[in-house]
């Protein structure tokens, strides 16, 4: 239990300090040139201003807490609306709101989770909406 324990706090620790340190290194041209990430999906072409929930600083660094204050929003408390900073509305969901905008599950969030090692375990619970493109 206490090895368990030690090994769930440094895996911790290695994401935080990925997470944390991801804007320093993220785009940087390194050997390895950055994920070609598309944000050509049919529903960010209706957009008259191509914004995401937050800035895309914040989004960039931290949209894994983001969705993760949405989880507990919904699960815990029932509460399925968020106001972003900018004061728009979004309906609290995965698939509904950030998979309708990135449609392109697979060229946007995989292909820079595949870059970064990342590998969020959501789908088998959350619905991919089909891909547009
Ligand atoms: C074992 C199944 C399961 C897994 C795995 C899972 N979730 Fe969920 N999640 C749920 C259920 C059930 C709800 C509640 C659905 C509802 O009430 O609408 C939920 C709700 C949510 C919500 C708010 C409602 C919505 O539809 O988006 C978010 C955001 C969310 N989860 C994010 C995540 C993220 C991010 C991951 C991966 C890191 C993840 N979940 C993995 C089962 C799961
Ligand atoms: C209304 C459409 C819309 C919704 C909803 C949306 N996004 Fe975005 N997102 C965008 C746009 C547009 C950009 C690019 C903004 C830019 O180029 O500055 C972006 C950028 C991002 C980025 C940064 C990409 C980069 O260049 O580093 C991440 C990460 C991201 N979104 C994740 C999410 C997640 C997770 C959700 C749901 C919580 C979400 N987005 C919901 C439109 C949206
Ligand atoms: C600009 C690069 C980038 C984009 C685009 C991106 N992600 Fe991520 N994401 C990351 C990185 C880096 C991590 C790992 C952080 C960590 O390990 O703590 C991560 C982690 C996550 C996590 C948490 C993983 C976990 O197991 O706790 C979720 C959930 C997630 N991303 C969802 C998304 C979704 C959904 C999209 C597309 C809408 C997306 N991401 C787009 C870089 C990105």
């Amino acid at each position: 239990m206490k090895l368990y324990n030690r090994g769930m706090v440094i895996a911790g620790i290695v994401a935080f300090l990925i997470a944390a340190t991801f804007p320093l290194w993220y785009g940087r041209g390194k050997a390895v040139p950055p994920p070609d990430l598309k944000l050509d999906t049919p529903a960010l072409e209706r957009l008259k201003e191509k914004r995401c929930i937050e800035s895309t600083t914040y989004m960039r660094a931290s949209h894994m807490k983001l969705l993760a204050a949405w989880r507990d929003d919904v699960v815990r408390e029932g509460k399925r609306t968020y106001t972003a900073a900018d004061g728009r509305i979004h309906q609290i969901s995965l698939t509904g709101t950030c998979l309708n905008c990135h449609s392109n599950k697979d060229k946007f969030c995989d292909r820079c989770h595949d870059y970064s090692g990342a590998k969020p375990a959501c789908w088998s619970c959350h619905i991919i909406p089909e891909e547009v493109r």
